[in-house]
């Protein structure tokens, strides 16, 4: 089914909840594995707009849809990240800009050439590349809704479990935009099937991996993904990958959990 652009731009919003109770976090606190999950996945949301700097000098925002969808969707993400921020603030912990700005320095985002390379690339492979960027958004997103509902169901807190679900759901739009984008191009390139292939299976890395410590990244993917639960969120994120166009057969979020020593008990 397509993708209705137009109404989704009107009726894009901030994740509320201003109705939830947070001062049960004072009585009721999350505990210190849950906490830090929550930092990591606040952080990778504040980068949405570097993500999008560097997608701006590509094909990709030539396109109206997309770049129509971009716009809001990084508002969104942006307002996802306010939402954990308050959480984490409820707890002590003030996730602010100049701290990430530190951090994005450490791990390379301020070499300038990212962007610059990003152009190259993007300018090489043309139209082709739009689809390899609509698959990777789209495992993105796929990831984003799993690690937001599996979060909700470990903890299972009153204020905390409502608020994750309403990101989740704002995150199930991004994936339907993302994958219908990206089926639609697939479907009709098999080059862009074969550089889509080529780039997810050689080089996907689970969300966050380019902005945090492999510790952390470790920590989250172990959280959320261990144990028979978990094993079966991430396969359902696969199994969703493996089903876009000349994609069958990934298994990349399964082998990245493997290649941390995951447990995967199963
Ligand atoms: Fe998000
Ligand atoms: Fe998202």
């Amino acid at each position: 089914m397509a993708f209705d652009i137009d109404n989704y731009a009107e009726t894009s919003e901030g994740v509320g909840w201003e109705d939830l109770d947070f001062e049960i976090f004072r009585t009721d606190p999350l505990p210190e594995n849950t906490l830090r999950s929550l930092r990591y996945m606040c952080d990778v949301e504040y980068h949405t707009v570097c993500y999008l700097r560097d997608l701006l000098v590509t094909p990709s925002h030539k396109e109206r849809d997309v770049s129509a969808f971009m716009t809001m969707w990084n508002r969104e993400e942006f307002w996802h990240g306010e939402a954990l921020a308050a959480v984490l603030q409820m707890h002590g912990i003030t996730v602010d800009f100049d701290e990430l700005k530190a951090s994005r320095l450490k791990l390379g985002w301020a070499d300038k050439l990212g962007p610059l390379k990003q152009s190259l690339l993007g300018n090489i492979v043309g139209d082709d590349f739009v689809a390899v960027h609509m698959s990777w958004g789209a495992a993105n997103e796929w990831s984003a809704v799993a690690a937001y509902r599996r979060l909700a169901a470990l903890e299972a807190h009153p204020a905390l479990s409502p608020l994750l679900k309403r990101i989740a759901q704002q995150e199930t739009r991004h994936v339907a935009f993302y994958a219908s984008q990206a089926r639609a191009r697939l479907e009709k390139s098999k080059m862009a099937q074969k550089l889509t292939r080529l780039a997810l299976s050689k080089a996907w890395e689970p969300v966050g991996s380019s902005i945090s410590e492999p510790a952390e990244v470790k920590h989250v993917m172990g959280h959320l993904f261990a144990g028979q639960d978990g094993v079966n969120e991430a396969r359902r994120i696969d199994s969703n990958i493996a089903k876009l166009p000349g994609m069958d057969g990934l298994t990349i979020v399964e082998s990245a959990l493997r290649k941390r020593g995951i447990d995967l008990a199963a």
